[in-house]
Formats: structure tokens, C-alpha cells, sequence
């Protein structure tokens, strides 16, 4: 026996880096904070299975499909000999180990893509934005979710296997694939590091993440892209804002409707509300708006032309969805989805200064002024410390 390359240095590469993607989709998963990481993730180990499916073909002599080209018959007799304890040694992948890759391909293939098309329909953002409305992608939600679940399974009974494999004869898999080196007989085929592959598939890997965390992402929160401090005071760094698609503006509407309070998107509240509001614009709240007939027009249109009914933000749909048919809120705050989705928040965040209205939108949503309520876009400002005189993040009106 002697010590011999076995994985080349793509294939370990690969290898490690889908092991850290996996990782890193699953726990940003929770919660939308970190959506813009998980995101790249999914695209990141897309294109490492593309080009693992290559180097099926081209890679060296274990790294190609060819020599471990079994089926399930064969891993599941592979498997029987692991557990009777007298398994034969493979040099490259064993038979269930094989089948494992496979799976753990095609898993990452279909809740790649099953990932794409639920956020170009939850989020109206990336690949395929706009295929599919809100509901549509109900199901492929539940796909994406099921199958990062399946992965997690096949991935621990592919460390069991490592592990097991590792005790029965005596080797280290997990360092080989680290360095690439097995035991072998003489006349084993021997790897070539392919150096110039990795560094390419490395140089690509890097070019891609450069691209998508200061280009494809928007920058623009206080110019200073990814890690943010918020203004000083509130201590608590600001989420990465997530590019959203540009929503419509218009000037006389923020100009009429932000000078009391910061403007609400039209996509807030259905049409009807915003009809019923400027009917009564002498009655807005207890003030008179003042507005003359031509300027209530024209901010009518812009507002219904944006409404939550044309469903242009996942917040409009669902706003939509949980405002009865003959109601017509006056307040978005009253909404069923809102008054849901901020439920959770503690008073001590409600009483925070930097807040101190429900209606301060922009205090936890920096893109509340854009109407795209991103939820990468969210944040809970933090109180400021007794010491610190805080600067209202914006003007808010009083309490209801
Ligand atoms: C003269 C000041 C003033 C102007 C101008 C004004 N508002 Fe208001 N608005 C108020 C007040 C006061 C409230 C009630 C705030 C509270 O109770 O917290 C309010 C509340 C609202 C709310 C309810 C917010 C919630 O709780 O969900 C909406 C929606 C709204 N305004 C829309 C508009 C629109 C649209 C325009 C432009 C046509 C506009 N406002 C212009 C003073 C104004
Ligand atoms: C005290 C901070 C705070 C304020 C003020 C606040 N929100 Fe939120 N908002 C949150 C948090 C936290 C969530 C996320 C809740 C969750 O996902 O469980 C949220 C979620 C949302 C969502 C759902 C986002 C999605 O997934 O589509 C919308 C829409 C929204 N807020 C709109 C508003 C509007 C409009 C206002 C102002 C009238 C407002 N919020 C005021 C903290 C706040």
C-alpha cells in the first residue's frame, strides 16, 4: 500500500465548499434577515453542481461518474455488508456513498430551482420574478422546504457512512478529502491535482460573490453596502437591503401625503380605502387635507393605480387577502395582516423613542419610504443608552 492522490483538488474543493453553502442555506433559512446570504448560497451551490457534473466527465479517474456509476441494488447490498461489519474497502466511493451524491445532485437542483421560482413570486425578485403570482408558488414553497429537509437526512446518513466507514477500516475519509491522499495498492490510478481547474472554479466562486455583494445588491444604505451601522444610538446594524424592483412614484402624492406623516405606499391599502379617504380629505384624521379638486385626482389615480388589488409587493397581496371584501380600512395598522404580523413585537420595542408610533414605518422598515417592505429590509431599532440623545429616524404623528 501506499499513500496516493486519489481527489483531485477540484473535487475537494467542491466538496467542502457545497458542505458550506448547504450549511449556510439552512441557517439563514429562518426568518428573512438573512435572505440576501441565503440566496447566494443557493445560486453558489447551483453552479458548484454544474460544474460537478462536468468534472463527472473530465475530472480525474475517481471524480468521474464511470467509476462510481452504481445503482440503488448495489448500495443497499453495500450497505448490508457496513452494518454485518465486513464491508470491502473502495479506494473511491462506495456504493452508497455514490448513490448519496447522486441524490444529493438532483436534491440540489430541484430545491435550487423550486428556491428561485418561490422567491421571484414571494419576493417578486431574482431569476424569475414575476412568473408566478403569490399563490402560485404555495406548493414550490413547500418543495423548496421539503427538499432542504430530505438533503439534511441524506447529509447525515452520509456523515454516519463516513464515519462508520472510517472506524470499520481504520482511514480518515474526512481528511482525504481534505488532502486528497488515501492508502492505496500500487497500480491504482493516481489523481492529478489540477491546480489551474480549482483555481479557475476558486477565481469564479470569488468574481460571483464579489458581484453579488456589492453590485447585485443595492449599496445604498448609507453608501456603505453589507455591515451598517445605523445612525449612532441605536447600535443595532441595519439589515442588507435586499434589491427590490422599483415601485412607481409620484410627486404631487408624496408631497400632499408626506408632510404630515411619512408617506403609506398606495399598495398598503386596497383601492376602495384610498377612494373612501379622499372623498373625505376635509375629514383626514381630524385635519382638513385643503386638497382642490385637480390634485385629489391626481393623487387618487396614482394610489389606486398602485393599490394593494394590483398585488405590485408580497405585502399588497397579502394585505389584500386579509381585508374582508366589504371592509374599508381607513388605517393600515387595522389591517388583519398587519395587526398579525407585528403582533409579536414587545411594548418595550413599541415605547422605544426611535419608534414611538405604530405608524413610523420607516423606524424598523428602511425601505418603507420605496412602499417595497422588503423583509430583508426590516430592522428593530435598538433603545438607545440613556447617554445618547436620539435622533427621531423620522417624523411621526401622534399616537392613535
Ligand atoms: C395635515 C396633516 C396630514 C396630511 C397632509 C396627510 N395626513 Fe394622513 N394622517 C394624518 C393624521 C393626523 C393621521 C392619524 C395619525 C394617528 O392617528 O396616528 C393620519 C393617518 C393616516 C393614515 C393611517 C395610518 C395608519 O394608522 O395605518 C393613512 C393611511 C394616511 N394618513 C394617509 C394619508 C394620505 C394618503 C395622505 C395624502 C392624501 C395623507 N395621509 C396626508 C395627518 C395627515
Ligand atoms: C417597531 C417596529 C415596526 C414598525 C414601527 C412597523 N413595523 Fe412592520 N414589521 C416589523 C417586524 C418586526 C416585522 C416582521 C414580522 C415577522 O415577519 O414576523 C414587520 C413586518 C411587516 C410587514 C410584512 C413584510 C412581509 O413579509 O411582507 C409589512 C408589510 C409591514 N411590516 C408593514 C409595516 C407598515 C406599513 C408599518 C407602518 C404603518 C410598519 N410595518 C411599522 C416591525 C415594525
Amino acid at each position: 500500500m501506499q499513500r496516493t492522490l486519489i481527489w483531485d483538488l477540484p473535487t475537494r474543493l467542491f466538496h467542502w465548499t457545497l458542505a458550506s453553502c448547504f450549511a449556510t442555506a439552512w441557517l439563514t433559512s429562518d426568518g428573512d434577515r438573512w435572505i440576501a446570504v441565503h440566496v447566494f448560497a443557493g445560486y453558489l451551490m447551483l453552479g458548484l453542481v454544474a460544474f460537478r457534473v462536468l468534472w463527472g466527465f473530465w475530472g480525474s479517474h475517481f471524480s468521474r461518474f464511470a467509476t462510481f456509476w452504481f445503482g440503488p441494488r448495489e448500495a443497499i447490498a453495500y450497505l448490508k455488508e457496513v452494518v454485518a461489519g465486513h464491508a470491502a474497502r473502495h479506494v473511491g466511493h462506495n456504493p452508497t456513498g455514490s448513490v448519496a451524491i447522486y441524490i444529493l445532485l438532483a436534491l440540489t437542483v430541484v430545491v435550487g430551482f423550486a428556491g428561485i421560482v418561490t422567491m421571484g413570486g414571494d419576493e417578486q425578485q431574482g431569476l424569475a420574478a414575476g412568473w408566478f403570482s403569490f399563490s402560485q408558488i404555495e406548493v414550490l414553497k413547500k418543495l423548496h422546504e421539503a427538499g432542504a429537509i430530505l438533503m439534511l437526512l441524506v447529509v447525515a446518513g452520509h456523515i454516519t457512512g463516513v464515519v462508520v466507514e472510517s472506524v470499520q477500516h481504520k482511514e480518515n475519509l474526512a481528511r482525504s478529502m481534505v488532502t486528497g491522499y488515501k492508502q492505496a495498492e500500487p497500480g491504482t490510478p493516481i489523481a492529478m491535482a489540477r491546480r489551474g481547474v480549482a483555481g479557475v472554479l476558486l477565481l469564479g466562486m470569488l468574481s460571483f460573490a464579489g458581484w453579488w455583494f456589492y453590485y447585485a445588491i443595492d449599496r445604498q444604505i448609507d453608501g456603505q453596502g453589507w455591515h451598517v451601522k445605523l445612525e449612532s444610538g441605536t447600535g443595532e446594524e441595519a439589515h442588507v437591503k435586499f434589491v427590490g424592483k422599483q415601485l412607481a412614484d409620484n410627486k404631487p402624492w408624496r408631497d400632499e401625503c408626506g408632510s404630515c406623516h411619512s408617506v403609506f405606499y398606495p399598495a398598503l391599502l386596497p383601492a376602495r380605502s384610498w377612494e373612501k379617504m379622499m372623498a373625505e380629505q376635509d375629514k383626514h384624521f381630524g385635519s382638513d387635507l385643503g386638497l382642490d379638486a385637480p390634485t385629489t385626482a391626481a393623487v387618487l389615480k396614482f394610489m389606486v393605480d398602485n393599490s394593494a388589488d394590483k398585488h405590485l409587493i408580497e405585502a399588497a397581496f397579502k394585505i389584500d387577502k386579509s381585508v374582508a371584501k366589504e371592509a374599508t380600512p381607513q388605517r393600515i395598522t387595522e389591517t388583519p395582516y398587519w395587526v398579525n404580523k407585528h403582533r409579536e413585537i414587545a411594548a418595550s420595542d413599541w415605547a422605544n423613542p426611535l419608534v414611538k408610533s405604530k405608524n413610523n414605518c420607516a423606524a424598523c422598515h428602511t425601505d418603507a419610504d420605496d412602499g417595497t417592505y422588503e423583509d430583508g429590509a426590516m430592522q428593530i431599532p435598538k433603545a438607545p443608552k440613556m447617554t445618547v440623545s436620539a435622533p427621531a429616524s423620522a417624523p411621526a404623528p401622534a399616537k392613535p
